[in-house]
């Protein structure tokens, strides 16, 4: 697509190596919008050493081969050598309506990688927390972004539903019975099981060494005891799905990688490292030491692959997952959407698995990391008034915050699409709060603000998709006939015209840097840059033809971003609000 960054960077490209020869044509200029003017050129500059030569006159040189008389308007040198580029309007025209003809709205594909996201991972048999909810929100938009770039995402929702507590979970199952209202618990409130059980183990010794058998017999592949693990699972399933449903992401049955998945691999992989020399058995554990990887009083700090008890841990677990999805998915980058905290963790699989030859040069592991939710006491959000936190009563309550809001705002409109609208806002508001700071910062949890109809919000955004279309509805026109041409006569239909010239650009640096909130920053720019425009240029009231044509191509086709942008959030454009 023929963005300006793009355009403007093939140019520069040229003008380079025009001035200075071919060997310069590789040379990446940094190109960006500027307040300056429409886009600055930071290129002379970083080539002054090289050349030997002042930045500005190097700048001038550039500037005399540059060859962008049918895309800017102006080009000046300024301060120590940066180009300031102004583009032209007829060009800005062109470009916009191209942007609205074309059904990807600018975004164009990309050649196409294997992209394994691994995301959301909640634990069976355990209630989902809000950092299981930032995962999976951050992880669907990515998965999402990058399917929509044409790329293969493979999701993969690494549960955990193996390891030593599933013998006391097990057990207890066995002895409330599989139609026990306990039971039921692990599809509605999965904690109270789970605590249940623990209250069981810690109380009553004949139960505690009966759990710690069924642990023995389920890693010996007990068939009686596989039955009732997978029956723990199953109901773990419906908790989750329940879950999934009601925050409307993408993750299906078929997407459950979970922990037991890689049991089979978990001993050859001990032994190839250890006969390889990578690993070796410290005070009984078999242990990789990495260089870099020190504690208190420069200890090696290390990655234990095999307890002494014999047992496998998460790390060896996680060198299975990176192992699969490269030899097996064939996988061209491998994505971990993770807490923060687990970032030394990671570093160490992806350290070991390299020095294993697991991961060829040219795959990327990468780890994107979530920063923790935090309560209005500012501490890691676990309980809220005392009571355990339940991710499910969270959601509910964002919905019928914003069911508050529509009954007031929209009373006349019937209460089943009132209740759709109210489950689109409130979802919305939560999810794109999960979405709007950078993915590896903290936040506070915060209803009132989420919720907000002004600043960068869902509901904001939300709303102003919502009002593009009311455009449409007392115009008695589809936005889909809005088809232009766009020509632009005010300062606010540049402005606006050029913003939707961004959204290729920034969908795309979204899939290479793996940031959401990039997207989200874009599109509250883009519906504050409507707002002006729809507050200096009467649209419907426009008095000449063409300029009418031209204003509802722009409203239609900031529509289109907008409900584009938002769906590739994870998060539904209500038809009215
Ligand atoms: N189940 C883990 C937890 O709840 C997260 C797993 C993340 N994925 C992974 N491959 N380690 O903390």
């Amino acid at each position: 697509m023929a963005d300006p960054q793009s355009v403007l960077t093939q140019r520069v490209q040229s003008a380079l190596s025009a001035a200075f020869g071919p060997e310069f044509a590789d040379e990446d200029p940094v190109i960006r919008p500027s307040q300056f003017a429409d886009y600055q050129a930071n290129v002379a500059l970083p080539l002054a050493k090289r050349l030997g030569r002042k930045p500005r006159d190097i700048a001038a040189a550039i500037v005399e081969h540059l060859d962008v008389a049918d895309v800017c308007g102006e080009v000046e040198i300024s301060g120590p050598g940066f180009l300031n580029l102004t583009l032209s309007d007829a060009w800005i025209a062109e470009r916009a309506s191209a942007v609205r003809s074309d059904p990807r709205s600018g975004v164009a594909t990309q050649s196409p990688q294997v992209i394994p996201i691994d995301y959301s991972a909640p634990n069976v048999a355990k209630e989902m927390h809000v950092a299981h909810l930032r995962t999976t929100v951050v992880g669907d938009a990515l998965a999402r972004t990058l399917e929509f770039l044409g790329h293969r995402v493979i999701r993969q929702n690494h549960i955990g539903d193996w390891g030593t507590p599933f013998g006391m979970l097990i057990e207890y199952l066995l002895q409330v019975g599989a139609d026990s209202a306990e039971a039921e618990f692990l599809t509605t409130d999965p904690n109270a099981f789970y605590q249940a059980a623990r209250a069981e183990f810690d109380s009553r010794e004949d139960f505690a060494a009966r759990a710690r058998q069924r642990v023995v017999l389920l890693q010996g592949g007990d068939e009686e005891t596989l039955r009732i693990w997978r029956e723990l699972v199953d109901r773990s399933k419906v908790y989750f799905n329940t879950v999934y449903a009601k925050l409307g992401v993408t993750l299906t049955d078929d997407d459950l990688a979970g922990e037991s998945k890689y049991n089979d691999m978990l001993g050859p992989i001990c032994d190839e490292l250890e006969d390889r020399g990578i690993a070796m058995v410290s005070e009984g554990a078999l242990c990789v030491f990495l260089d870099g990887y020190t504690g208190r009083e420069g200890k090696p700090v290390p990655l234990i692959i095999r307890k002494s008890d014999g047992g496998y841990g998460y790390a060896t677990t996680d060198l299975a997952t990176i192992k699969y999805r490269v030899e097996n998915l064939k996988a061209d980058r491998v994505v971990y959407v993770i807490g923060a905290p687990q970032s030394l963790h990671l570093r160490m699989v992806f350290d070991t698995a390299r020095a294993a030859g697991w991961l060829p040069p040219d795959v990327t592991p990468i780890h994107v990391q979530i920063g923790n939710v935090l309560g209005d006491d500012g501490k890691i959000m676990r309980t809220r008034r005392g009571q355990p936190l339940r991710l499910t009563a969270l959601l509910d309550e964002a919905v019928q915050r914003a069911a508050g809001v529509v009954a007031t705002t929209r009373p006349h409109l019937d209460a089943e699409t009132r209740d759709r609208i109210a489950a689109d806002v409130g979802v919305g508001a939560v999810k794109y709060a999960d979405l709007s700071v950078s993915h590896d910062s903290e936040y506070v949890f915060d209803f009132d603000r989420m919720l907000a109809l002004t600043g960068n919000t869902g509901p904001y955004l939300q709303y102003a998709a919502v009002r593009v279309r009311s455009i449409f509805r007392k115009g008695e026109l589809k936005p889909e006939d809005a088809t232009g041409p766009v020509t632009i006569t005010e300062p606010a239909e540049r402005a606006l015209a050029l913003k939707l010239l961004e959204f290729g650009p920034t969908v795309r640096q979204v899939g290479d840097t793996l940031e959401p909130h990039r997207l989200c920053a874009y599109l509250f720019d883009l519906a504050t840059a409507f707002s002006t425009f729809f507050e200096e240029c009467p649209v419907l009231k426009a008095g000449d033809d063409t300029v009418r044509a031209s204003r509802l191509a722009l409203s239609a086709a900031t529509l289109d971003v907008l409900v584009r942008g938002l769906d590739l959030l994870g998060v539904n454009t209500p038809e009215q609000m």
